[in-house]
């Protein structure tokens, strides 16, 4: 404890106007999953509190973990992260459908593409030329899972200086991709820097993350904890492109991960700007993305939220019923730790990820297993959905134990039994 990268300043322009407006109390690192052994140790945790800038407009956390809390480097030095991408089919093929995207809309024969924290290659492996692709990852576990399918992945963590290397040595991209990566990057600057040392005259950066709005309406406060640094709006972004001469030219909604949007970025005047990207910019103007009482707003919801989602736990459970986690996801420790859900509500959590099994939900410590146990264990009365992203899928492969009675509580946009 005690290392967390707190500044009191705004980590995007740097103003003093940076509002907290929701805290959650003290919280461990969603992906530090502990086996047996690491319980006796004691947990790392940090106080996960969000901020509005009233100057930028990035919401982001007002302190900051160290990547090394959750990219952790086992006995031999190999570093590991607990996420691996390629867990469900849906993901697969919204990823094979943004390799395509690219390819049809910038790119010419040789362009190259550099995508940073490429994980396990689900997104790179979509492209048609693979000798023209590379991916920055810095975990290994994953990283040896893209470069055994021949998808080049350097292990080390994307900055200007690794750009300044590969573009002396091989020239520059036509693509710099991102997902789920670029809300995490701790220094900002220094990306923003490496991104323009990679691009090609009409370079595209292409990043999607997790959408503000989307966050707000459905009161997703389980989106917040230290993997995710930043919480982004168009407009937030678009002042953060402006300080390195670039700018958003289109942006796209996807369904991934409760709401994510696919902003694309590019030197100014490069390329024209979208209707659909106005329109976007627009509804976050209407939807008072920019007024510090939103954010206000957003904290008094989440509270109502978790006093509901415990009475109704509670009830439950005096009633006499069995339940259960459905999926270790990063939003669930988030949920779990936040509303305190322990072994006094669930039994144990299940989850599809191998490297998950075995292992414990952190701070609460409930027993991460894996389905076959679930489908096994017939006394289940209800599986609290933590990955309700993936509501459609787990619902449509759980039929078994709907049919005999079960029954999934979901705690979004309200807590409810579904
Ligand atoms: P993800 O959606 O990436 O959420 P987060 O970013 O919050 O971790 O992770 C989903 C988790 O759900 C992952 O640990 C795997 C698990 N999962 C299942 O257990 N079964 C399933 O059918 C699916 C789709 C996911
Ligand atoms: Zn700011």
């Amino acid at each position: 404890m005690g290392e967390e990268i707190r500044g009191n300043n705004c980590s995007v322009c740097d103003s003093p106007t940076l509002r907290e407006f929701v805290s959650f109390g003290r919280m461990p690192v969603v992906n530090a999953y502990p086996s047996q052994a690491d319980l006796k140790k004691p947990e790392y945790t940090y106080n996960l509190s969000v901020g509005f800038c009233e100057d930028c407009e990035m919401v982001q956390l007002m302190e900051k973990v160290p990547y090394i809390k959750y990219i952790v480097p086992d006995e031999t030095g190999r570093t590991h992260y607990a996420y691996v991408s390629s867990m469900s089919s849906f993901m697969q093929k919204h990823f094979v459908d943004f390799a395509h995207d690219v390819e049809t809309r910038f790119l010419e024969p040789g362009s190259r593409v550099m995508e940073v924290g490429s994980n396990d290659g689900i997104l790179l492996k979509g492209f048609s030329h693979r000798e023209n692709v590379l991916g920055i990852e810095p975990s290994q576990n994953v990283a040896e899972i893209a470069q055994k399918q021949g998808i080049e992945t350097l292990t080390e963590f994307f900055s200007r200086r690794l750009v300044k290397r590969l573009v002396d040595e091989k020239g520059k991209f036509r693509a710099v991709l991102s997902a789920n990566v670029f809300l995490n990057i701790l220094d900002i600057h220094d990306f923003m820097r490496g991104v323009n040392v990679a691009l090609d005259d009409k370079g595209v950066f292409i990043t999607e993350d997790p959408y503000l709005p989307r966050i707000l309406e459905n009161t997703a406060y389980d989106q917040m904890y230290d993997a995710h640094g930043r919480y982004h709006s168009l407009r937030s972004l678009d002042n953060l492109f402006e300080m390195y001469g670039m700018e958003i030219f289109d942006a796209q909604e996807q369904w991934v991960h409760g709401g994510s949007m696919r902003v694309y970025a590019a030197r100014k005047g490069t390329y024209p700007k979208t209707s659909n990207f106005k329109k976007l910019a627009e509804k976050e103007e209407e939807n008072g993305l920019h007024s510090l009482s939103t954010y206000n707003n957003f904290s008094k919801r989440v509270e109502q939220n978790k006093e509901k989602l415990v009475r109704l736990l509670t009830e439950l459970k005096s009633e006499g019923k069995k339940i259960v986690g459905y999926a270790a996801a990063a939003k669930s420790v988030v949920v779990h730790n936040y509303c305190g859900i322990g072994t006094n509500f669930l039994d144990y959590v299940c989850d599809s990820t191998p490297e998950k099994q075995g292992k414990y939900m952190p701070g609460t410590k409930v027993p991460i297993v894996s389905p076959d146990v679930f489908h096994r264990d017939h006394n289940v009365d209800y599986a609290l959905l933590g990955a309700w992203n993936h509501s459609e899928e787990i619902l449509g492969k759980e039929k078994g134990f709907l049919s005999r009675g079960g029954k999934f509580i979901v705690h979004l946009p309200e807590p409810r039994i579904l």
